[in-house]
Parts: structure tokens; sequence; C-alpha cells
């Protein structure tokens, strides 16, 4: 499978990073089309003090624990229209935007391509592919709800990064991966499955 990842700069790198994680550790992804905004490279460094500066493919190889000459990743500029994902006629499984800031959101919904993050996000949707939208802002103004619910009727997943706590998390990492696993699961991508519900008998105490 390829997919497109775009990393924007809203606050949750750590989705990102686990996101990316996870993909490569499924086997079922073969190329990762990987997009970062310039903002997400300032979040980064401010919330897990990566230094992203001068992206590139080995460097994302470093920060995932990738071996270095893995060609898993494949690092696109985000100035650059002519990469493969801003193309419908490259096929591929969809793209995840994670996190996905509502400067990004705003964009797509408006169809105004200025970059390859909104570019590739505007192919998924004209050509029916999944794009997974993680938003993160609090509280959200009503223009925020608006795209968000423009996205979702043409074709979006608005999957927030908002995790729950039905599995116990005892760790952010265990709230960080079940939000991620929710993120694979929009693409039947295999992961460990250790927060899904199965289901429980709840007896209320009166
Ligand atoms: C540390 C930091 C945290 C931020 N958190 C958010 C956030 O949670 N949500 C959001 O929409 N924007 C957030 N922003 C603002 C965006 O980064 C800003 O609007 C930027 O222009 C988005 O551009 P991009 O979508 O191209 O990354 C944050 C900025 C910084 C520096």
């Amino acid at each position: 499978m390829e997919i497109t990842v775009g990393i924007t700069g809203a606050s949750g790198t750590i989705y990102a990073h686990r996101t990316l994680q996870l993909l490569a550790a499924s086997g079922a992804v073969e190329t990762i089309n990987l997009i970062v905004s310039d903002t997400a490279i300032t979040v980064a460094q401010v919330e897990v003090s990566a230094n992203l500066r001068e992206p590139s493919a080995e460097k994302f190889n470093n920060w995932l624990g990738l071996e270095a000459d893995s060609n898993l990743i494949r690092f696109w500029r985000l100035d650059n229209m002519a990469a493969k994902p801003s193309s419908g006629s490259n096929k591929q499984a969809g793209m995840i935007i994670v996190p996905c800031s509502m400067g990004t959101l705003g964009a797509i919904a408006s169809g105004a391509c200025s970059n390859l993050i909104h570019r590739a996000a505007d192919v998924c949707l004209k050509e029916g592919r999944r794009l997974v939208l993680v938003p993160r802002e609090t509280p959200y103004n009503a223009i925020h709800l608006e795209n968000m619910l423009k996205l979702s009727r043409a074709g979006a997943r608005i999957l927030p990064a908002s995790p729950g706590f039905y599995h116990r998390p005892k760790s952010i990492d265990d709230l960080v991966e079940h939000l991620c696993f929710r993120i694979l699961d929009q693409f039947d991508i295999p992961h460990s499955k250790k927060s899904q519900w199965t289901g429980e008998e709840v007896k209320n105490e009166k």
C-alpha cells in the first residue's frame, strides 16, 4: 500500500510520530509520501525537542527509529507541486493529516491549494480516496466547525485528536496509541488491536 501523510502545525507532534511508526511496523505499507509544513517543524521542536529543520527522508528515518537506508519514507518538499501525491494519476490508498491545524483545514475546505499538503488532500477528495483529518484546537469556533462539516460532506473522515479513556490508559503512550490505532483502522491497516472494544457487561450501582 502507498499512503501520504501530512504533518501540520497543530499541537500533537506525538500523534504524527506514533502514527508513522505504526504504519512502518504494520507490514502493510510499502511507501509513505511524507509532507511536513513549516510550522509543524516548529511545533515538533517545542513539543518533543525534535530537530526536523531541513527535513529529509534520512532525518525522518532517524526520528522514527527506522534503518538509515530504509526506503519506506519518501519525503516531498511542501512547495513541490509537481510531487507524486499532487496528481490523481498516482494510485494510492489515501492521505492522513496528523495533526491537522485549523489553517490547513480551512485551506482544504475552501479548495485553495497553496502548498503540497493542501493539494494532496484536494486530490484525495476529487478522486474519492480516503482522506483522514486529525484536527486539534480547543475551543472550536464556528468557522472551524463549518469547515469540518463541509469536509465531512465532501468525503473526508474527521477523526479529532480526542482519545478515549474506556481502555483505561496507564500512560500518555497508551492514550496516543489509542487514537493512532483508530487512524490505522480507517485504512484497515493491521495493529495490535489492544484498544479494540469487545463489549462488557456494565451494571449500574443503585
Ligand atoms: C506550539 C504551537 C502550537 C500550535 N497549536 C495549534 C493547534 O493546536 N491547532 C491549530 O489549529 N493551530 C495551532 N498552532 C498554530 C498553527 O501552527 C498556525 O496556524 C499555522 O499557520 C498553521 O499552518 P500549517 O497548517 O501550514 O501548519 C500552533 C502553533 C504553535 C507554534
